[in-house]
């Protein structure tokens, strides 16, 4: 593992200033600058017990007004782990993975409480959604960063929200709540590596948004990624072909240039949801 500073400088192409020395192998710091997603592991199962105090350290996390929009789905079940794998065949490696787990948002609890104390509940409109989806995102990222520091790896799967109103169907959602993303576990089979970032310029902004730059930045992005971390293989080539510069902006380009869940906001309302 590469101590804070190294770590730091190689994922955003740029040394760090003033990191300080007792810091550079401070444990979590260096655990948060190496990290990345592990979409390969060893068969062995992950405890219950474990997974059970990933879930309370996930959920020790901040929340939103102390409301607590979240919930974490463990999957437990070989037949509904099976229609999950079913539903995520496009990710054949999810399949593979010994543990799964699902993150929701839950604005439904907040609505039963109005009931229970005959209290109107007078924030119907897309703040409801939105503060969940941010609880139940922060739970998500704590959730990773605690199973990272107890040496298992994991990527997250919103590959689930295709197909959501069959996760939802699946998982007994009632109305208000809503899958964010699924969550790969176990123990790791390989290294991974550090993804390399777009440089601090182009996203932290101080005092005011800037952004004279950011073609440059992009370009001068897209050419290191290029040199340490190539693309496999090109996105929907039979459509755009091969290109010889491809980098992070084409394949984000071209990832986004095809309709993916349409239908989310339209499964978001008919779980109750008005996002006005
Ligand atoms: C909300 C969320 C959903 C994601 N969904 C997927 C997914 O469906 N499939 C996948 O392979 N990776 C998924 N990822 C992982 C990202 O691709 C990964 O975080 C990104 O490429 C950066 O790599 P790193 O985590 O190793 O730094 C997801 C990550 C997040 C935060």
């Amino acid at each position: 593992m590469q101590n804070v500073n190294e770590a730091l400088a190689h994922r955003f192409g740029a040394p760090l200033p003033g990191v300080r020395q007792d810091l550079q192998s401070q444990p979590f710091w260096q655990q948060l600058a190496n990290r990345r997603s592990i979409r390969s592991f060893r068969p062995d199962p992950v405890d219950a017990a474990l997974i059970q105090t990933l879930c309370a350290l996930a959920l020790s996390s901040p929340t939103k007004s102390d409301l607590q929009q979240r919930d974490i789905f463990i999957i437990s079940d070989s037949g509904v782990r099976g229609k999950l794998n079913e539903l995520l065949a496009g990710q054949a490696w999810v399949a593979k993975a010994p543990a799964f787990l699902v993150f929701c948002g839950n604005n439904h609890r907040q609505r039963l409480l109005h009931d229970w104390r005959g209290r109107a509940f007078e924030n119907d409109h897309l703040d409801a959604f939105f503060n969940a989806s941010v609880d139940a995102g922060i739970a998500l990222a704590t959730f990773v960063l605690a199973a990272e520091a107890a040496g298992l790896g994991c990527c997250p799967v919103s590959a689930i929200r295709n197909e959501a109103a069959e996760v939802s169907a699946l998982l007994n959602l009632p109305d208000f709540v809503f899958p964010i993303a699924g969550l790969a576990l176990g123990w790791p089979s390989e290294d991974g590596e550090i993804s390399l970032r777009l440089p601090l310029s182009v996203s932290v902004h101080t005092d005011r948004y800037e952004a004279s730059n950011l073609r440059e930045a992009v370009e001068t992005y897209d050419q290191r990624r290029t040199g340490i971390q190539p693309y496999e293989k090109q996105r929907f080539a039979s459509d755009y072909g091969q290109s010889d510069t491809y980098g992070w902006s084409e394949d984000k380009a071209r990832q986004y240039s095809k309709p993916e869940r349409k239908n989310f906001g339209a499964f978001v309302r008919a779980k109750g949801f008005n996002l006005d």
